[in-house]
């Protein structure tokens, strides 16, 4: 089991996601800006998990220094000075980034320019005692919250070039999905996984779903194969 930190777990994305570890039986420190806010998420969190204390509410500081693992649950808007101000907190911990970059004008989503080339990696340039790795940009809180069960019609892709931060990654992926994450290259991939999102907010708009990323091609005994890695 692994310790993991959600920064910016208060909202939808961090909130779900750390349900989904907490059920599969990881320790989770919520964090957020405000150390009541974040208790009231854990509570609401260890209720729907039937009782316990496995989620705990905390500051984003506190969640960074606790963990093991630490998710980057924050928008892009501010995100320059989270990663400023948690780099202390965060060194020598896997860092697993979910931040999508994105702007929303009269046309709908879209990615925005990230002088880095991505959030993830800008998380890395930033964070330079951190292994990081970039996931769950193409899963959607709505599903994380709602559906009861696994996620199993959907791929979480992973980038990164720090092998230690990509397999904790594809692991963690588990408790979302049922199954090993995808190895989807190097942190620069992290470019498109993050840019995806715009093209699955047109599509869930238009055809109002959430859609996710599900790969074709990929046999059972090949994703184990992957997972093994
Ligand atoms: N929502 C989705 O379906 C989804 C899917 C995939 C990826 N993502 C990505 O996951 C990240 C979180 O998404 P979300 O929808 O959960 O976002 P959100 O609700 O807008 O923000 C998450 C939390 O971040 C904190 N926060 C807000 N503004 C901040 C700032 N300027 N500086 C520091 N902390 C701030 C807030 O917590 P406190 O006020 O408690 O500090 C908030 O509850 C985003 O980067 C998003 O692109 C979202």
């Amino acid at each position: 089991m692994r310790n993991i930190g959600i920064i910016g777990g208060t909202g939808p994305q961090g909130k779900g996601l750390a349900h989904r570890f907490a059920r599969a039986g990881h320790p989770v420190a919520i964090g957020s800006r405000s150390a009541e806010r974040s208790a009231q998420t854990a509570q609401e969190l260890n209720t729907r998990l039937g009782g316990g204390t496995s989620v705990r509410g905390t500051t984003n500081a506190g969640a960074a220094g606790s963990c093991d693992i630490a998710v980057l649950a924050v928008p892009f808007q501010g995100f320059a000075e989270v990663l400023r101000n948690l780099e202390a907190d965060l060194a020598d911990k896997i860092v697993i980034c979910c931040v999508n970059p994105l702007g929303f004008d009269r046309q709908g989503a879209h990615g925005l320019y990230v002088p880095e080339g991505s959030a993830a990696e800008q998380a890395a340039a930033a964070l330079g005692g951190s292994a990081v790795a970039a996931a769950f940009h193409n899963v959607s809180a709505v599903r994380l919250r709602d559906e009861p069960g696994p996620l199993d019609d959907t791929d979480i892709l992973v980038a990164g070039d720090d092998p230690d931060a990509k397999s904790a990654a594809m692991e963690l992926s588990a408790a979302v999905t049922g199954r090993t994450g995808i190895d989807a290259g190097a942190l620069r991939n992290a470019r498109v996984l993050e840019q995806l999102t715009a093209v699955l907010i047109s599509v869930n708009k238009n055809y109002r779903v959430s859609a996710g990323i599900a790969l074709s091609g990929l046999a059972a005994d090949v994703r184990d194969r992957a997972g093994a890695a």
